[in-house]
């Protein structure tokens, strides 16, 4: 039976921030940003968005009336929870009026959960192969303001339905699998922004990047002249470069057709959006199948999933004939076409400065651009709504809307 994934989407927010600005702020030569770490656009989350938001509109893309009432189990991955106990999917299950006959679950290891949801929900299909099983990653990345991974910041959700015969990619069961006690990349729960040692990150990636391949070969997997494409995980799209050289180091001669072809289709959306923790990888997948002027069908591609702290996958899946046809290419060109850049103040306000959602009761400004929003916290309860009117960033920006001490006191 095959197996994998039938629809694919993704939501990134309607603002941006160039990072030629950032660098101007930081006040160094944005070519730094632009060629050295790969990236051009940073998305920007307005103060009425967080994971949930961003996961529903990702999914709401895909939904049709039938699909609410069979989708038989939600798994959320992400690093970003808005709750220590009540996952993020069942809200989403609810903003999303999916039938009650579910199951809900969130899952939690840095950017690879993205990829255990995947495969645990193929593995479920291979045993109840009439489920319909709603995966979906969702993340804000963010660091400290100044610090050298402000660069990378970004957010966006990714939702992928799992069915059997799907009709974009078929998921194969060979994997490489690898854990590492690491502590190269985290984020202690009393604090907003994560905690990185960049260069035990960077080597912690690699490290598992080359046992995992070689895994992954163990479990009788594919070679790499089977793959024209690989796609690996893309904290920054420089990263992803890195990582081909070092596979065609250690997979030798049957390596030697991988190029920066090979994966430049799959890193133009991060290099717009930045990184996207648990979504990266399956973003960059996108962005393959977006961007790719060829007729992939039938094509094997490679995929490099890596968290920090670490755990990592590489694993591989068959592009299905005819996919194009269900890709939502011109949803995702609407986001970006539609995208407002942001002026250096409103970055700030928006990625460091938002209303507090720590508070006992909050009311956020409407300034989403996508279908659901958070409304409100009443009673320390996240109150999530459709978006009706958005406010303009000229008229009714926070700065000018909110009483700074109160924002001040909340952050
Ligand atoms: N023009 C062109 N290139 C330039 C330049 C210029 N003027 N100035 C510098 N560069 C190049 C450098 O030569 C360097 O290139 P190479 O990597 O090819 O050597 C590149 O720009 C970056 O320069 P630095 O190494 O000096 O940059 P940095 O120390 O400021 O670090 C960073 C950059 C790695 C993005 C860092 O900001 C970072 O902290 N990133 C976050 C951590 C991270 O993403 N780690 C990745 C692995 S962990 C993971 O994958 C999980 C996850 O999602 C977080």
């Amino acid at each position: 039976m095959k197996v994998g994934i039938d629809q694919i989407s993704f939501y990134t927010p309607g603002y941006y921030y160039p990072l030629e600005s950032l660098a101007c702020d930081h006040g160094i030569d944005p070519n730094k940003y632009l060629i050295g770490v790969g990236q051009e656009n940073m998305s920007v989350p307005s103060p009425d968005e967080d994971i949930v938001t961003m996961a529903a509109n990702a999914a709401e893309n895909i939904m049709t009336d039938e699909l609410r009432n069979s989708i038989t189990m939600v798994l959320l991955a992400t690093e970003s929870g808005v709750d220590r106990s009540k996952s993020a999917g069942v809200f989403v299950h609810g903003l999303l009026g999916l039938n009650s006959e579910c199951r809900v679950v969130e899952f939690k290891q840095a950017c690879y959960s993205g990829t255990a949801a995947l495969q645990l929900a193929c593995d479920s299909i291979r045993v109840r192969p009439n489920e319909k099983i709603l995966v979906i990653a969702s993340d804000i990345a963010k660091y400290d303001q100044k610090s050298s991974a402000e660069v990378t910041q970004g957010a966006g959700a990714v939702a992928m339905l799992i069915t059997q015969n799907p009709r974009i990619a078929e998921i194969h069961k060979e994997r490489g699998f690898f854990t590492a006690d690491v502590m190269d990349f985290f984020r202690p729960n009393h604090s907003k922004t994560g905690v990185v040692d960049v260069k035990l990150s960077l080597d912690a990636y690699m490290n598992a990047l080359k046992a995992s391949w070689k895994t992954y070969g163990n479990s009788g997997g594919k070679s790499l002249k089977d793959f024209p494409y690989v796609c690996f995980h893309q904290p920054f799209t420089k990263m992803a470069e890195k990582a081909l050289r070092v596979l065609k180091e250690v997979a030798g001669e049957e390596a030697d057709h991988l190029s920066k072809e090979s994966i430049s289709d799959s890193l133009i959306h991060t290099k717009n959006i930045g990184n996207t923790y648990t979504a990266s990888l399956y973003i960059g997948l996108s962005s393959l199948l977006d961007n790719n002027k060829t007729d992939m069908s039938g094509i094997d591609i490679g995929l490099y999933s890596y968290g920090s702290g670490s755990v990592a996958e590489f694993f591989s899946a068959t592009i299905v004939g005819g996919y194009k046809s269900s890709l939502s290419t011109k949803a995702h060109n609407n986001i970006f076409d539609n995208r407002i850049e942001l002026t250096q103040a409103q970055y700030q306000d928006f990625y460091y400065n938002p209303p507090s959602d720590a508070l006992e009761n909050q009311v956020f400004p409407s300034f989403s651009k996508g279908t659901y929003r958070l409304e409100k916290i009443e009673g320390f309860k996240r109150c999530y709504a459709k978006t009706n009117e958005t406010l303009s960033l000229l008229t009714d920006f926070p700065s000018n809307t909110y009483d700074e001490n109160e924002i001040k006191n909340a952050a």
